[in-house]
């Protein structure tokens, strides 16, 4: 019976290279859609406002502030300019207690704000803002926005672990300006960015050819350069570089095309936001853990995977996270001794044997691949967008900023997740295609794009 349900599982999941080229289509498609008109997509494509990415010459002390990964964290930076380049970098990360994220708005916009207040204290003479100037702030804020510049934005939903409905429809810039100054704090936020585009603007900073960012951690999600006459809805100016980068929200991409199983169903019918965010709870490291224990609880209960009873533990959503997943399955034992160990402490499994240990590897596989292969279909259609899927210069060179934890430690997935994009580019463009790893870029691009939008430079 457990081989059946294995079976069955490995059927439901399978992504063949044909079927993961429908899905980067489909991709595309929806972001023609999305681009022509709000609400015209489940892919949002909103537009961020940041119409220059980063030179160089930014210079100055900025702070940046980031919410919505794993943990908080605050940061200050001194730019130099070309010559100068990130000449000094301090920051903090703070994580976010669990009942903040389910709790009112203003705690949560305290919480931030008084840990930024803290972190302010501690600034050295080597960041001292120049006399009578007000200390600027670029927000990263992970989360789907509705921006109408680039310092302000309303936020749509929450996603991941956050719900918290008394944002909703709030402009967080005004949100965190009012918990500032209840700390008193006088800072100002110059710069409002999803953690996609503070990558994107934190990657073009350290190579020219950076076009595209893509975040693969608690949550996932991409934003590229697009052409600002290629957005239909956007009744703005042009901007002067032509350029405007979108936050594509590709987490909420749904589409028949996804291989979806019971155990995704059921996933997202209890979630905190059923109905959306389907592609996100295919591929993100806040679920993919989550599969599994479900899977392995089916077994325990149709086939007493783990004797007589039932484990306990195995029926609480969410215990089995995703870096556990990821050392079972990164298990090179023998006799796979880190997954006994992981079943024993994360599940109070205590006995299993080398057979249903196996089992349980190869259950991770299945899961772990068909997110990471459904992600490369996901940066495929994007590439296919930009028109980068072909070589039309012998000196071409496409660079994905990628950042998140997932991506960055769970190494199995990001092979498996190169793998399938160089298979669907083909030899010759997959040489010209460069993932390149941008730890904790989004932090400082949101400084960056902080200065260039500085209430003190000349225009
Ligand atoms: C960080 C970004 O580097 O990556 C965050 O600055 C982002 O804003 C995060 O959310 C994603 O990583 P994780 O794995 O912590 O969700
Ligand atoms: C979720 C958020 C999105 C963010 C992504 C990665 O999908 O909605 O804004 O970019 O997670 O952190």
């Amino acid at each position: 019976k457990v081989r059946e349900i294995l079976t069955e599982v490995e059927k439901k999941c399978a992504t063949p290279v044909a079927r993961l080229r429908q899905v980067a289509d489909a991709m595309a498609v929806e972001m023609h859609a999305g681009l022509a008109s709000d609400g015209g997509s489940k892919l949002k494509m909103l537009l961020s406002y940041v119409d220059n990415l980063p030179t160089g010459d930014e210079n100055g002390v900025f702070y940046a502030l980031d919410l919505g990964g794993t943990n908080f964290r605050v940061l200050r930076v001194l730019l130099g300019g070309k010559e100068g380049r990130v000449a000094k970098q301090e920051y903090e990360e703070v994580s976010i207690p669990p009942h903040l994220m389910l709790g009112g708005s203003n705690e949560l916009f305290d919480f931030i704000a008084a840990a930024l207040a803290r972190f302010v204290e501690t600034e050295g003479d080597e960041f001292r803002i120049p006399e009578g100037r007000q200390r600027e702030l670029g927000f990263t804020f992970s989360f789907p926005v509705k921006q109408l510049s680039l310092a302000s934005g309303t936020l749509i939903k929450w996603t991941k672990g956050f719900c918290i409905e008394d944002t909703v429809g709030q402009d967080v810039v005004v949100e965190l300006t009012k918990a500032m100054e209840r700390q008193g704090l006088n800072m100002r936020v110059t710069a409002l960015v999803n953690d996609t585009v503070g990558t994107l603007a934190g990657g073009r900073y350290e190579d020219n050819d950076v076009l595209v960012a893509v975040i693969l951690g608690t949550g996932t999600n991409a934003a590229y350069v697009e052409r600002a006459n290629a957005i239909p809805k956007w009744h703005g100016l042009l901007p002067k570089s032509g350029d405007m980068v979108i936050n594509m929200e590709w987490g909420n991409f749904k589409s028949s095309l996804l291989p979806i199983t019971e155990y995704d169903e059921a996933l997202d019918f209890e979630s905190l936001n059923p109905g959306e965010q389907i592609y996100e709870k295919l591929i993100s490291g806040m679920y993919l853990g989550e599969i599994v224990r479900r899977i392995l609880l089916r077994m325990a209960q149709e086939s007493s995977l783990f004797g007589e009873v039932v484990p306990q533990k195995l029926e609480i959503p969410f215990i089995l996270r995703t870096p556990h997943m990821s050392a079972m399955h990164h298990d090179s034992s023998p006799d796979l001794k880190i997954v006994a160990n992981k079943l024993k402490d994360i599940l109070g499994i205590h006995s299993t044997s080398l057979k249903t240990r196996r089992l349980i590897v190869s259950i991770c596989d299945i899961v772990a691949k068909r997110g990471a292969r459904l992600a490369a279909a996901g940066i495929y259609g994007i590439l296919k967008k930009l028109g980068r899927d072909t070589l039309s210069s012998p000196k071409q060179r496409t660079v994905v900023a990628m950042d998140g934890g997932l991506y960055e430690h769970y190494s199995i997935f990001s092979e498996c997740l190169n793998n399938t994009l160089n298979d669907l580019l083909g030899e010759e463009v997959a040489g010209t295609v460069v993932i390149k790893l941008a730890n904790d870029g989004s932090g400082v691009g949101a400084a960056l794009l902080a200065a260039s939008h500085s209430q003190y430079l000349e225009r």
